[in-house]
């Protein structure tokens, strides 16, 4: 048996094993697994693996996609560089670390990339990206990439540029994109969404969500009452999944 997983806490909300269960019985792999695998301490991932021998790859989720770095032999330059991993390969050295987040939020965010600058104007967009977490880093990295300029909303002054009673209708005014890295609004508390002034939100704006459980989350209702243009998380889902699958099985991306 080829078996993969999930580690994080809590993971009742995770399409993980649904989406490679499907993707194993399609292309056939009878012997392959996918499996949830429920940590209620990052220090329990040496028992898993020790109880679990045919183990060959895992993705990690909240809350340790940065705490899991410790436990490994090797991190990619790429996870080096975003500060956390979502994705473990087994080698014969040990566990590596990689993250396919990146490449998840840059098929969500290519689409809407010229859209986002201002015809005729040379100014840069701004964005603001809601969370300072694992994800926070990896869609960080790619904004960055992209030239976009950013500041990080946190509960904490210290992780993050502004903190939520700072975002005020000017703030949101100048930033014409918003990711929200946080959990809010994610099942089941579907009935939350990061506090934010959504009456200034207008036409020109595009709202990311990374939470793809539920697929229209009320942040992003919230957008699209206000004209915006938004995009849930499933796509970047299925996205990093699959540049998972290509680093577990020591292929290169085409
Ligand atoms: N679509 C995808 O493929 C994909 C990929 C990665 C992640 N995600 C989703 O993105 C979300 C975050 O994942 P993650 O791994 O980055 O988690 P994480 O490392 O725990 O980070 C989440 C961040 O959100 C903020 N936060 C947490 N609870 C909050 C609350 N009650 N109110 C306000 N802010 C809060 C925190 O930032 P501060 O402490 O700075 O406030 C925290 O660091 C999850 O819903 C996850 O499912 C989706």
């Amino acid at each position: 048996m080829r078996r993969f997983g999930l580690i994080g806490r809590p993971l009742g909300h995770s399409f993980s094993q649904a989406w490679f269960m499907e993707k194993f019985r399609r292309e056939g792999l009878t012997d392959h697994r996918y499996d949830p695998y429920e940590l209620a301490d990052i220090a329990e991932l040496p028992q898993l693996l020790a109880r679990t021998p045919d183990l060959c790859g895992l993705n990690v989720t909240l809350p340790y996609k940065q705490r899991v770095i410790p436990f490994l032999v090797q991190v990619d330059p790429l996870a080096a560089a975003v500060g956390a991993v979502n994705t473990i390969a087994f080698t014969p050295q040990g566990l590596v670390g990689h993250n396919t987040d990146v490449h998840g939020f840059r098929t969500l965010l290519a689409p809407v990339l010229s859209g986002l600058q201002e015809k005729g104007s040379d100014i840069r967009p701004r964005a603001l990206v809601l969370g300072s977490g694992g994800a926070s880093r990896a869609v960080a990295y790619v904004l960055r990439e992209a030239g976009i300029r950013f500041r990080v909303v946190s509960r904490s002054r210290e992780r993050g540029d502004l903190t939520w009673d700072q975002v005020d209708p000017t703030v949101i005014g100048v930033c014409k994109l918003i990711v929200n890295t946080t959990p809010l609004g994610m099942h089941p508390d579907t009935e939350a969404a990061p506090p934010l002034p959504y009456a200034a939100l207008t036409p020109k704006h595009v709202l990311i969500d990374l939470v793809y459980n539920p697929e229209r989350t009320l942040f992003l209702q919230q957008g699209e009452r206000q004209g915006a243009r938004t995009i849930g998380g499933l796509g970047m889902l299925h996205a990093q999944a699959e540049e998972a699958w290509r680093i577990w099985n020591g292929a290169q991306r085409p």
